[in-house]
């Protein structure tokens, strides 16, 4: 130590050793990174002292009064819990049983799939946990594929595979002029894709549209994947906020299954459990059979490994004690429909109450949305006149989170609404 000491001491001045420029060069060029389009909403509301403010952003469900909810199902999970728990490592691929319960929810309860043990599924850290595992699965054994992404989609898909160095490519979802689903297009892209590409489809409840393709039209898609042999990853981050059923609302996955698709699955709780915080989620991918469903769960969990390890234990406890349990998944089930029928009477409300302050332009399309967002089709410059005048905060192309809105701010949110759409 004493010899290296002299040897440092006999080049180097202190000052240069030392000095301040030498001590702070390690990320000089670290710019700060753009604020998350969604996120980014939340911490300028959190900053608001306004008392009139209004968050409808982030897709997190409040009750009427505008708070956060644990559901009564979650609550009794956790007494059943209490007591009971350990805290050691979940395996790699997370809890089996929560696993077993998940993909009932995705492939049917009585699946032969399941049965036949054909799918690879890990505990993920909720839906964008699962995006991103697959993300990587897919760059490392397909690497040379890109991903088909609709457009517009959830702003976090394009980080997602583009941190995971997937190519990415657009297709025709949304239809701007009719705030519908611009099928003919979408159709077409499907066509002209390569054969054998990867698309990221949205299961239900599309965000940040709510526009989904019909029972028929999803017949349509599934036959045109067939046709070009292109490979199906849904995203169902909303399975029962569309219909307030989720089997129902796993309908356009039950179709692809009955055309004998190989698909992948990204699942989450955070929305229909209310298990935000959590991260609890599950990533499955469809093989041929038994023996690459266990090779290609491996992979999944040797990507995890360096990643996270595996994952966290408190959450898929919650889940497996619900779902687990007959009565609390009934009670599950009433609550998943309190919430998705809630957000229905505050489309109805908001449309109601627009269209009561006289305004000229078409509001139907709040009504005939579905799942947690209205995709309003105001301009960016229209919201930054409700977030700087009226304090109400949503992202910047236009989507309301209707989960924020309720009897006590509807009225507020069309008077203010009515004045940007209809002035300036
Ligand atoms: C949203 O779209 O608001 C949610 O999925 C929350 C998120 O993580 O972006």
């Amino acid at each position: 130590m004493a010899f290296r000491n002299a040897i440092s001491t006999k080049f180097l001045s202190r000052s240069s050793v030392f000095g301040a420029r030498s001590m702070s060069s390690w990320w000089r060029s670290v710019e700060p990174a753009p604020k998350d389009p969604i996120l980014g909403v939340t911490e300028a509301f959190l900053a608001d002292p306004s008392p009139d403010k209004v968050n409808v952003g982030v897709g997190a469900y409040r009750d009427d009064n505008g708070k956060p909810v644990v559901l009564e199902c979650v609550r009794e999970a956790e007494r059943r819990i209490a007591g009971n728990l350990h805290m050691e490592y979940l395996p790699m691929g997370g809890s089996v049983k929560m696993i077993e319960e998940t993909l009932k929810l995705a492939y049917g309860e009585n699946s032969d799939l399941i049965k036949d043990k054909r799918i690879a599924a890990v505990q993920a850290l909720s839906g964008t946990g699962a995006c991103r595992l697959f993300a990587d699965f897919q760059k490392r054994f397909r690497p040379d594929s890109q991903i088909y992404i609709p457009v517009p989609t959830w702003s976090n898909h394009h980080n997602i595979w583009r941190d995971a160095q997937v190519p990415q490519r657009t297709y025709h979802y949304y239809h701007p002029e009719s705030r519908g689903l611009d099928f003919a297009s979408l159709m077409d892209d499907i066509k002209n894709a390569p054969s054998g590409s990867f698309f990221l489809l949205h299961a239900c409840a599309h965000n940040p549209t709510g526009v989904d393709p019909s029972e028929e039209q999803w017949r349509e898609i599934s036959y045109q994947f067939k046709a070009k042999g292109h490979f199906a990853f849904f995203d169902m981050a909303y399975q029962g906020f569309a219909s307030g059923d989720p089997e129902r609302d796993a309908k356009s996955i039950r179709i692809f299954l009955e055309d004998g698709h190989l698909i992948g699955i990204a699942q989450s709780y955070a929305k229909n459990m209310g298990l935000y915080g959590q991260r609890v989620g599950c990533l499955s991918v469809l093989c041929e059979d038994e023996k690459q469903a266990v090779s290609v769960k491996s992979q999944l969990q040797q990507l995890a490994r360096p990643m996270y390890s595996n994952p966290p234990v408190h959450g898929a406890l919650i889940v497996s004690n619900i779902l687990g349990d007959p009565d609390l998944k009934n009670l599950w089930l009433k609550e998943v429909k309190v919430m998705a029928d809630r957000i229905i009477g505050m489309r109805a409300a908001l449309r109601e109450n627009l269209e009561k302050l006289g305004s000229p332009l078409s509001w139907e399309h709040i009504t005939d949305q579905i799942g947690m967002f209205c995709f309003s089709g105001m301009t960016p410059e229209q919201v930054d006149r409700l977030i700087d005048q009226y304090h109400i905060y949503m992202t910047r192309n236009g989507r309301i989170s209707m989960a924020g809105v309720n009897t006590g701010n509807v009225k507020y949110l069309a008077n203010a609404i009515h004045d940007v759409t209809n002035s300036g």
